[in-house]
């Protein structure tokens, strides 16, 4: 064949669809070679949006002399690249495998991270050296797909009927899950005790169930042992029916893993790096597929909210979706995740901006409101507030976050934050959590801050510290 696959993770989502929709025959088992014959067939730009899954490939078409990359409409799955000026090309999963490449140039080349839901094409000159020619959206995170081998609305009620819109999301939620509960290999849950992960667990055992799997499914909680998040999993687990496992995380095991889980992640980002810290800690458990992240916060007002829902979408790959891949694909663990689904995300942005927002300041509604009733997870976990990922997993009696402060406080004087902006013009930091979180990136990536482009924060909240618990959206049940 002309055509060669470097990675493609096409996991698995819909491959089989489009292999029997267009009668391919395949020379492999490998999922990935539905790229070469949907490719053949038509073309790049109409291949890559009818791909629905988790993806990050590298073509080389040799007759035609061409290079083509492509990623994911989230960016789930990671790709990097460089190019210099004088046509050399290299890309990679990881930002760090593109350090110390000897260029002919004599300044570093820039290492950027391939856009979400774009494809690009370069032309493989005679001379050896490479050339973009096309870069192109081929989907975007609030659009349905283009070309998908499904009718998106296929089997789901019209209009905007509030039972016909919860029976719906049901509808799309069960086969987002069960989209992805093929796998070779035996599939678990992470489950926090919030809302999300809780509702992925509980239809994934149901489904499992119904299918007949013949192993029970796993679920993994993490956090202090009497953190809230892990006494909520432990009830979830209880009422499902998993096989559950408690991963304990202790403060001090978060501070001695901080360095190695930011060379991982490649970013400064706070509020990633603290909510990575737990998640590093799945480790322990190689032989899972692990699946969560939480995607709809709560904002003041549905114009708001329907904005900030989208910008967050589209800066996943930057913040939760690159600290969910780092911190599992470090240790081999494969993610996948149910609430970045095509359908469910395009149904869910295509509703009226009020069905959406939260009532009586209960943040996802909607999604609650659908699965009332059905005893799938305890009602108590259905209307159970957010805890932040990085704070809920920790002792009530002292958190994460304070442990770090105080960690923090006797590595950096104050002296030091005051010449930050000095010794960090760009993206100074302002807190002495982000001098020292900067100090340990710097040290491993000097001069590559533009990784993180800016730090996270969603935009309708006030507050100058990110941590959940300082968030007035994450204050916890007043009945806790
Ligand atoms: C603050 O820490 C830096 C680096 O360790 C040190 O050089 C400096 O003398 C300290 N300043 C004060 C006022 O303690």
């Amino acid at each position: 064949s002309s055509y060669r696959t470097a990675r493609a993770g096409v996991s698995a989502v819909a491959h089989q669809l489009l292999k029997n929709e267009f009668e391919f025959e395949y020379q492999t088992k490998v999922d990935g070679e539905i790229l070469l014959h949907l490719y053949e067939r038509f073309g790049i730009e109409k291949m890559a949006s009818m791909l629905d899954g988790v993806f990050a490939f590298i073509l080389l078409d040799t007759a035609n002399r061409k290079v083509l990359l492509g990623r994911d409409t989230y960016g789930v799955r990671p790709l990097f690249r460089l190019l210099t000026d004088d046509g050399f090309l290299a890309v990679c999963s990881e930002a760090k495998g593109l350090l110390d490449l000897k260029t002919s140039m004599s300044t570093p080349a820039k290492i950027t991270a391939f856009l979400p839901g774009h494809f690009e094409v370069f032309d493989l000159k005679l001379t050896g050296k490479v050339e973009s020619v096309q870069m192109d959206r081929f989907h975007c995170c609030t659009e349905e797909p283009k070309h998908a081998a499904y009718n998106i609305l296929e089997g789901l009620g019209t209009g905007f009927e509030l039972e016909t819109v919860k029976s719906n999301i049901r509808i799309l939620f069960e086969s987002a899950v069960k989209k992805r509960l093929m796998a070779h290999r035996r599939i678990g849950c992470l489950l926090s005790g919030g809302l999300d992960s809780s509702l992925v667990a509980a239809t994934l055992v149901k489904l499992a169930k119904e299918e007949q799997l013949p192993y029970p499914i796993q679920t993994f909680s993490i956090g202090a042992e009497d953190s809230p998040d892990v006494a909520a999993a432990r009830k979830v687990a209880a009422h499902i029916g998993s096989e559950h496992h408690e991963v304990n995380f202790t403060p001090e095991e978060g501070i001695c893993a901080l360095e190695e889980v930011i060379v991982h992640l490649e970013s400064y980002d706070i509020t990633t790096v603290r909510a990575s810290v737990g998640l590093y800690k799945y480790k322990k458990y190689k032989k899972t597929n692990a699946c969560l992240l939480s995607l709809l916060n709560q904002a003041p007002s549905p114009k708001a909210a329907a904005e900030d829902s989208v910008r967050l979408l589209k800066e996943l790959y930057l913040f939760d979706v690159l600290r969910a891949d780092r911190t599992t694909a470090a240790h081999g663990l494969e993610l996948r995740v149910p609430f970045l689904d095509h359908r469910f995300t395009a149904y869910y942005l295509s509703l009226p901006e009020e069905m959406r927002v939260p009532k009586d300041g209960v943040e996802k509604h909607l999604l609650r409101e659908a699965f009332k009733g059905l005893n799938l997870i305890p009602d108590e976990i259905l209307w159970r507030r957010k805890e932040a990922f990085s704070d809920g997993m920790t002792s009530i009696k002292k958190s994460w976050y304070s442990s770090l402060q105080e960690h923090i406080e006797s590595e950096v004087n104050d002296s030091q934050l005051e010449k930050a902006s000095v010794q960090f013009p760009s993206n100074p930091p302002t807190t002495k959590e982000g001098f020292f979180i900067r100090q340990i990136f710097e040290k491993h990536y000097p001069g590559r801050c533009e990784w993180t482009p800016h730090y996270w924060m969603p935009r309708w909240i006030k507050a100058t510290d990110p941590s959940a618990r300082t968030l007035s959206i994450y204050k916890p049940n007043k009945d806790q």
